[in-house]
This record gives C-alpha cells, structure tokens and sequence, in this order.
C-alpha cells in the first residue's frame, strides 16, 4: 500500500529526487514462539518518503516506530522485504556490495551515539581521511580536506591529531558530523543525532546542521522522537506509528496543525524550554487520553493507533485507514478532519 509522499517545494518538483522511498516494507524474520508459518509483523510497513536535493525529511515517532529501520534500509545495513530505495534515480533495493560501495561517499550517515561509531585506537585526522584515501587522494590532501572539514564543524583543525576520548559529547557529535560530510555527500541520514547530548549542545549542534545544509546543499533525512527538535531542521515531516504513516506534510503544517490524534500526542509531549508551556502541553496531553506505547495492541486489520485513541470507533478497529489529504498534510485517520 502506497503511503506518503511528502511535498518537496515547489522549485524541487521538477528534478530527480536526492532520495526516494516507496512502499517499503521490512520484516526482522520470525517472531520467537509464533508458529513457524507465520511471519511476525513488519517493522516498517508500506512507507513512501521523497527527499529533494538541498531539503530535509523529518521522520518522527516513538520508540520502535520504524525510523531507525528506515534509515538501515537506506543505508543497504538491513534487507528490504517489499518497495524500492532510489538514490538520485538510481534503484539502491538490491544493489551488490559493489553498486554500494560506489554511492557510499555519496550517502552518508551520523548515529545517535558518536562515541561507539568512531574507532577509539585512531586519530580524527585517519578516520576522516580514510574514505578520501579510498577516494585516491593523496595523504597531504587527505589531511588538508580533514582540517578544512573540522573546522566547517566549529572546531579547531589542530584536534586532527587527537583520538575520540579527548572530546566532550558534543565535540564528539561535531567530529561524527565532519566524517559523514568530508567527501561532499549529496544525502546525510541523521539518527537521532542530538538526542545524547543536554539541551544547549542539542541547539548548537542543530545550528550548525542547518548552517552547513544551508551553505553545501546537502540532503538530510533527519530522525528523532522529539517532534520540536525535527520542525527545527526539516522542510517535511513523516510521522510513523507502528511502522506506518500516520501523517505527512509540510513541517509547519504537521507541527502547527496536527490534525492526526497520534500527532497531537507528540506534539504535546514535545518539550518546550518554557515552565508555563510545558504545564499546559501537560494538561493537553492528559486530555487528549492517549495511553504510552507500551499500553498499545492492535489488531491488524484496523488502525494501528485504535486501543491508545480517544476517538476511536468501532470502524477503526475492522478497517485500515487511508492516508487523505487534509489540508496540505497526508493523514491516516477515519475521524480526522
Ligand atoms: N535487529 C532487529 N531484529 C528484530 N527486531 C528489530 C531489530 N531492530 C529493530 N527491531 C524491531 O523493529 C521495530 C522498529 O525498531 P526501530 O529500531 O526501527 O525503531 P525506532 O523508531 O528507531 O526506535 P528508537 O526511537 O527506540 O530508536 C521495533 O519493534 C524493534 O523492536
Ligand atoms: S482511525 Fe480511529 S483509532 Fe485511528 S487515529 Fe483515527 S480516530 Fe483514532
Ligand atoms: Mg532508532
């Protein structure tokens, strides 16, 4: 099932897209204890996204939502069950390790944890100049790209001799950044990568995401929890619940006017800096009487969302809802209007 498409702006609607992703189902295998003959459920299940060059996607939503399998099955670390990727026109789905090693500077990507995805027995300066080398620049070269790249990330190009324990947090997320951007990608998969550090470091460092995006025109698919911190950086937000879409849009139409019950729980959840507000968003979320993911069950056949919503009918628990358009947003939803 076809599920979203965000809308890229209308300046991006005539060119290939940096990314595409349509209809992409992926299954982790066998649920322990099921019967053998049936498949467990997909972790990610018929999702489109389309990511334009020099934009960025949000992709958001609770624990075990789908983003960070998305995100693996762009990056060719996990298998697609069902749908295609297409890197700049090109069908990544089954590429061989070859057709990947050949986009691989090309489409990059930042984790949440900086500390366990650079190599600690290394200098900044080898791992930065390491996809270079391959590229077949020469070690001068190699090290006079990493300065240049460090320093674009706000830090001095003297750190190049140091090695990954010798850095705060937030430096650490910095030196992650440099070495998805030190061969010039044209797509830069960002999982979570503020959600480790404290408040002021997450603000610096999504400044200095947006500034660089600004200035090179790279393409971010941006993944986090927090609906406030994705609104941010992204032109697009694809809200995912249980693997599936359950609104996509425009970010400020998503964030401003949420109109799906799972997408108004978020953005009450979403933390603000102001006391006041955060009460009051508090309040909302009460309110809106939507239970945690861990009260959640769901029959197949009927909206995922069904046993934590508010509005829920009887409808919804027997019939999948569509994604429609309302507004300039995709929503899945019976009773949204
Ligand atoms: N390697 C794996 N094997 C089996 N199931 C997995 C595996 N990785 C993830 N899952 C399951 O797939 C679902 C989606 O997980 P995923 O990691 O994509 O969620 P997420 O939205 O990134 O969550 P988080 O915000 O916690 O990072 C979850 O139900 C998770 O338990
Ligand atoms: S379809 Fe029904 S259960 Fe699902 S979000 Fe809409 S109102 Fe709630
Ligand atoms: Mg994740």
């Amino acid at each position: 099932m076809s599920a979203t498409l965000p809308t890229p702006g209308p300046s991006a609607s005539a060119v290939v897209p940096a990314l595409e992703v349509r209809d992409l189902v992926v299954r982790y295998g066998r649920a322990p204890g099921r019967l053998r003959r049936r498949a467990s459920a997909p972790a990610v299940d018929g999702v489109d996204l389309v990511l334009a060059p020099g934009r960025t996607v949000g992709l958001v939503g609770e624990s075990g939502s789908g983003k960070s399998t998305i995100a693996k099955a762009v990056l060719g670390l996990q298998a697609v069950s069902d749908g295609t990727v297409t890197f700049r026109g090109q069908d990544l789905t089954s590429a061989s390790a070859r057709e990947r090693r050949a986009v691989a500077a090309d489409l990059r990507v930042v984790f949440q944890d900086p500390y366990s995805s650079l190599n600690p027995t290394r200098t900044i300066g080898d791992t930065l100049a390491e996809p270079l080398r391959l590229q077949g620049l020469g070690a001068a070269q190699a090290r006079e790209r990493a300065v240049e790249v460090l320093e674009q990330v706000g830090l001095p190009g003297e750190v190049v001799d140091r090695y990954p324990g010798q850095f705060s947090g937030g430096q650490r997320q910095r030196v992650a950044i440099a070495r998805a951007l030190v061969c010039r990608p044209e797509v830069v998969v960002l999982d979570e990568p503020v959600s480790a550090l404290d408040l002021s470091t997450q603000a610096q460092v999504l400044n200095l995401l947006a500034d660089l995006r600004d200035e090179h025109g790279y393409s971010f698919l941006f993944v986090a929890h927090d609906l406030g911190v994705v609104r941010f950086l992204s032109d697009d937000v694809v809200v995912l619940y249980r693997g599936r879409v359950m609104e996509s849009g425009p970010a400020e139409e998503v964030t401003q006017r949420p109109r799906h019950p799972y997408t108004q729980a978020l953005v009450a959840a979403s933390p603000v800096p102001r006391p006041g507000e955060q009460a009051e968003r508090r309040l909302a979320r009460e309110r809106l009487g939507v239970g945690s993911a861990s009260t959640a069950s769901a029959d197949p056949a009927g909206c995922p969302f069904a046993s934590r919503c508010p509005l829920a009918t009887d409808t919804c628990s027997t019939e999948r809802p569509a994604l429609r358009l309302l507004g300039e947003a995709q929503v899945s939803c019976h009773h949204a209007s």
